[in-house]
């Protein structure tokens, strides 16, 4: 295999990964997700499931990566030669096709909101005419087809120019200014009239609440937010350098990601309440309650466009990197060219997409399990791909791979000294597989 390029700097490893972890997951899905399932103890939960399923599970997928600078199909037939283990790579392309096709339609409202905000339509509505909105976007065929299309298109374009460094290089300076701009409108929640409720909503548990479905929903956003389970993080990894510390990188991802999402959850619910909006709305629930938010701030235009912009760059620094396995997988292992793959990579979104786009509208009426395709796709592949996914790579990890090789990369090759090394590797042997497995369980029903 020719030499790989391996990221230049310790910052540009985190802030890839974290580049790909953080986009609407933490801002549009965590925050409907939190609100379907009674809030505070989903947000517990969650918080588990970060710290005992997510950090181990991405400390397997970097051993794995970095280990051996592969993609997940032949790292894994480099450290066990003939492993059934590589069939994980078609669990990663199942969810990586699925996610891209309905996050696509999501950006694809991101953008259309930013338009409406670029031509002043963010500001100067009712709580009921937001609403509305967002209702004849997702209602209308054209429109949703046509922004989940130019989505498409803008990840097609950057993936195929090869410029995604240059695109995560940017996103490097815009992660932070988000960040800076979830602060503001952080500070601004907590000054709307029913700031409390929302906050007491958030952040007191009521465990009485806890079921089948929210406990498999907070794992699914786990891995979801996380990019874990389908290998993403493993092929990243593939391009860390020797010197990449794996668990402190894993746990700064895994922090940064997660404060983004209560972030997010703090500037949502306090205005969930204060303007009259259902905590259970779904995914429509952060597009019908940011306009509100932005309408009753100082220069809301401005800070609409800043928020929809860099909205933008976070979800598409998402979709480069699930586009990437796919490409990758084509690429080296079927030996197609990058055009070539890269096509076939956007082509199938286009199809899966535009399902996702009508299942608003023309295609409402078909359902399985009460769910329309969009909601579909999404829950089979964050609460059943990408955990089963994290389950298969915790096993090998932990119970079918070379020790020594784990330690090593734990350690790098001794150099460093990590005094968390037995339970992080207790965990990956056993609280996350044994966990995984019996969520899966309690939600069958055979537990
Ligand atoms: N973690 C991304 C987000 O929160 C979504 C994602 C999932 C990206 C899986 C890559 C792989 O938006």
């Amino acid at each position: 295999m020719s030499e790989r390029a391996q990221f230049a700097t310790k910052i540009g490893v985190i802030a890839a990964s974290v580049g790909s972890a953080v986009g609407l997951g933490n801002i549009w899905r965590f925050p409907y997700e939190a609100g379907a399932h009674g809030g505070g103890a989903f947000i517990s939960i969650y918080i588990l499931c970060v710290l005992f399923l997510g950090i181990p599970v991405m400390i397997a997928e970097f051993i794995i990566g970095r280990s051996t600078h592969k993609n997940a199909n032949s790292a894994i037939n480099t450290l066990v030669p003939g492993s059934k283990f590589r069939y994980v790579s078609y669990v990663g392309i199942c969810a990586s096709v699925m996610i891209l096709s309905f996050y696509s339609v999501v950006a694809g409202w991101i953008v259309e909101y930013l338009f409406q905000s670029i031509i002043g339509n963010m500001t100067g509505h009712t709580t009921q005419e937001y609403s509305n909105m967002f209702n004849s976007l997702v209602g209308s065929p054209y429109r949703s087809l046509f922004w989940t299309y130019l989505f498409l298109i803008a990840n097609f374009l950057i993936l195929r120019k090869g410029i995604q460094k240059g695109i995560e290089r940017i996103s490097n300076i815009l992660m932070p200014v988000l960040f800076v701009l979830l602060l503001v409108f952080c500070i601004n929640s907590l000054t709307l009239p029913n700031a409390k409720e929302g906050l007491k909503f958030l952040f007191s548990p009521d465990f009485s609440q806890v079921s089948p479905s929210m406990v498999i929903g907070a794992m699914g956003q786990a891995f979801f937010s996380l990019s874990l389970g389908l290998t993403c993080l493993l092929t990243y990894a593939s391009y860390f350098s020797d010197k990449t510390p794996l668990v402190k990188s894993a746990t700064i991802i895994a922090v940064l990601d997660t404060c983004v999402a209560i972030l997010a959850g703090i500037i949502i619910f306090p205005a969930v309440f204060s303007f009259g909006a259902e905590p259970t709305a779904g995914p429509k629930l952060v597009f019908e309650v940011l306009p509100n938010i932005f309408q009753q701030m100082p220069g809301g235009y401005l800070w609409a466009v800043a928020f929809f912009v860099l909205l933008f760059f976070a979800s598409i620094t998402s979709t480069i990197s699930m586009s990437e396995i796919v490409i990758t997988f084509c690429t080296e292992e079927h030996n197609m060219s990058r055009k070539k793959a890269t096509r076939l990579n956007t082509a199938i979104a286009l199809v899966l997409g535009t399902l996702c786009a009508l299942s608003f509208n023309l295609l409402s009426d078909i359902k399985l399990f009460d769910k329309n395709i969009f909601d579909l796709f999404d829950y089979v592949s964050s609460n059943i791909l990408l955990p089963a996914g994290g389950f298969i790579l915790a096993i090998f990890v932990g119970w079918i791979m070379d020790k020594k090789i784990v330690k090593e990369q734990l350690s790098n090759h001794g150099k460093l000294n990590v005094h968390t090394m037995k339970p992080i590797i207790f965990c990956i042997r056993y609280v996350a597989p044994i966990a995984i497995a019996l969520i899966f369980l309690y939600v069958t029903g055979l537990f």
